[in-house]
């Protein structure tokens, strides 16, 4: 058993409930670092890179690690064929715990993703309980009887479910003459949560991470753990658009956020409590704020993804962080997340819906916001340098529903946004010896962390002075936040408060310069303390604010 270890605490900030102050960030592990050249990224390779995360570099406090199981590898590390284990293909049990113990060392914690709502089919507990309806695993999975048969004879389904990757939710398995649940792919059978021996062996292995060290959770697909007892039909939602999905035109009121939800989450956070200090997370999967806000608690967080679903339109913004500030209140942590590793990529994806060809300048923009927003920032790895959406050729795909050819079935390939991250300019970029996993972008020979660490108008020079920000602002940090409304149809304003101390962000989202009248904020004076460009101009003598195109400006009331 290897020693536990906590963050050194000369270097760990802001106590137990670090998670509200601090800043996360997402590694996907197949595409951080490749250290033995088989073009696909491990744990050493993160362990290699955490000098960029750390204090001497972007300075985040915790980085959250995509899958890192054995994993048959279908939906790329989300199909868990053991969740106690490290897959020999990331690197051994013993480099998983060095890297505990040099990201403690750099006053990093280190968040496991947990995907408990459904096993590979590799599974032990799913081989087992496949091959019987009796012995201690029959009940491990969500198996049901057919309804009776087709006109071909063939089997009948138990109900109406459907796959979020398409095709029905049931999977015939003739060896019990049954169907099991998937909700994504065949060969990721749902688990029954409503066994109490599930939920035993579950929170069994939560204890065995935190026992070697692991800081906090990130749950996958959180709400669905639980279905409606008697898994009945769900509603058909009558009069949806043409070619809204067959998924969308469902109501999913019986196979996910079922009434007796949290209690369990409380069961799960009750052996994560034991150690003061220990976050978690839990991923939406489906449901807007309200529900998000709803299943949140004073120690637990949930994804929302309305940053992520908005263009980049101040207009959209301010609604945004007018309908934040009412679902969550004062009381409700909320987190502020632009991508992750199923999104397109936010320098992508808000230069495209606004027509912009410089994503450089969004993607400073956009994150000079979310860092001063309410709520705990999760990063993903990659948009510190401005990292685009790769296009990768059918015959390159991996992300298993790209591959779907189906009239009528439309899915973003997610390979776009989990290319390897360019560390150099070279041949292979620093990532890898071999063939990437998935191809780099065409920029890559210039997008990288090494050219961008000597620019200081790079992306990534705004976010290390942008997050050094956060870190130095109380206000930014926990404070609440007040929109305005400064300046024109363009501007985004606003003020966080906390501890006597204020910080005023002015937001510019069009392309030509403009100023704004900073009287409506109150008496200043209102000096520059950061934002999205490396020098930021100060109000004039009667309150008047100059903004670049695009540029978001930080001010401290003095
Ligand atoms: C949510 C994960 O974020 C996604 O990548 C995965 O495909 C599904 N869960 C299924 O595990």
């Amino acid at each position: 058993m290897p020693a536990t270890t906590q963050p050194a605490s000369s270097l760990a900030r802001y106590g137990t409930e670090w998670w509200r102050e601090g800043i996360v960030y997402q590694i996907y592990p197949r595409s951080y670092g490749d250290t033995d050249g088989d073009g696909v990224g491990d744990l050493r390779g993160i362990i290699e890179h955490l000098d960029h995360l750390g204090r001497d570099g972007l300075g985040v406090d915790a980085i959250w690690l995509s899958p890192i199981y054995p994993s048959p590898g279908f939906d790329v590390g989300y199909d868990v064929s053991d969740h106690a284990a490290v897959d020999p293909l990331l690197g051994t049990e013993t480099d998983f715990d060095r890297l505990v113990r040099e990201a403690h060392d750099r006053g990093l914690r280190v968040i496991l993703d947990l995907v408990m709502n459904h096993t590979s089919d590799r599974h032990a507990w799913f081989q087992a309980s496949r091959a019987s309806r009796a012995g201690p695993y029959a009940d491990f999975y969500l198996w049901q009887d057919p309804t009776g048969v087709d006109e071909d004879g063939r089997p009948l389904p138990p109900n109406n479910w459907l796959s979020f990757f398409g095709g029905s939710a049931w999977q015939y398995e003739p060896s019990r003459g049954q169907f099991y649940l998937h909700t994504f792919l065949v060969e990721q059978p749902e688990l029954n949560w409503r066994n109490p021996a599930v939920e035993e062996a579950q929170l069994k292995m939560v204890r065995g991470w935190l026992d070697r060290g692991v800081d906090g959770f990130r749950l996958d697909v959180f709400n669905i753990f639980l279905k409606h007892p008697e898994l009945p039909s769900n509603p058909e939602i009558q009069g949806m658009a043409p070619g809204t999905s067959a998924w969308d035109r469902q109501e999913h009121k019986y196979d996910r956020d079922q009434p007796d939800f949290p209690e369990l989450i409380g069961r799960f956070r009750a052996i994560v409590d034991e150690v003061p200090g220990r976050m978690s997370v839990g991923e939406l999967f489906y449901g807007g704020p309200e529900t998000s806000a709803t299943l949140s608690n004073r120690n637990h967080m949930v994804f929302d993804w309305e940053l992520v679903r908005a263009p980049w339109s101040a207009a959209e913004y301010r609604d945004l962080l007018d309908r934040r500030q009412q679902i969550f209140g004062e009381d409700i942590w909320p987190t502020v997340v632009l991508s992750n590793h199923d999104q397109s990529r936010q320098a992508s994806r808000l230069a495209a819906s606004a027509r912009i060809a410089d994503t450089d300048a969004v993607a400073r923009a956009a994150v000079a916001i979310a860092l001063t927003l309410r709520g705990t920032p999760f990063l993903y790895y990659g948009e510190e340098i401005g990292l685009r959406d790769v296009v990768v050729p059918f015959d390159e795909i991996i992300d298993p529903p790209a591959r779907r050819v189906e009239e009528g079935w439309v899915w973003w390939n997610r390979d776009g946004c989990r290319s390897p991250m360019p560390w150099t300019g070279d041949p292979g970029h620093g990532f890898t010896t071999g063939k990437p996993w998935i191809r780099f972008g065409d920029d890559a020979d210039t997008r990288s962390v090494a050219a961008q660490a000597a620019d200081p108008g790079s992306v990534m020079a705004a976010y290390r002075r942008l997050i050094a920000v956060r870190h130095d602002r109380p206000s930014l940090r926990h404070g609440s936040l007040r929109r305005l409304d400064l300046g024109g149809d363009d501007v985004l304003s606003y003020v966080r408060e906390a501890d006597g101390e204020t910080t005023l962000v002015v937001a510019n989202f069009a392309g030509e310069g403009t100023t704004v009248d900073l009287a409506p904020a109150g008496d200043g004076p209102w000096p520059p303390i950061g934002g999205s460009h490396p020098d930021p101009g100060a109000p004039d003598a009667s309150g008047g604010l100059a903004l670049r195109g695009l540029e978001v400006v930080i001010l401290a009331r003095r």
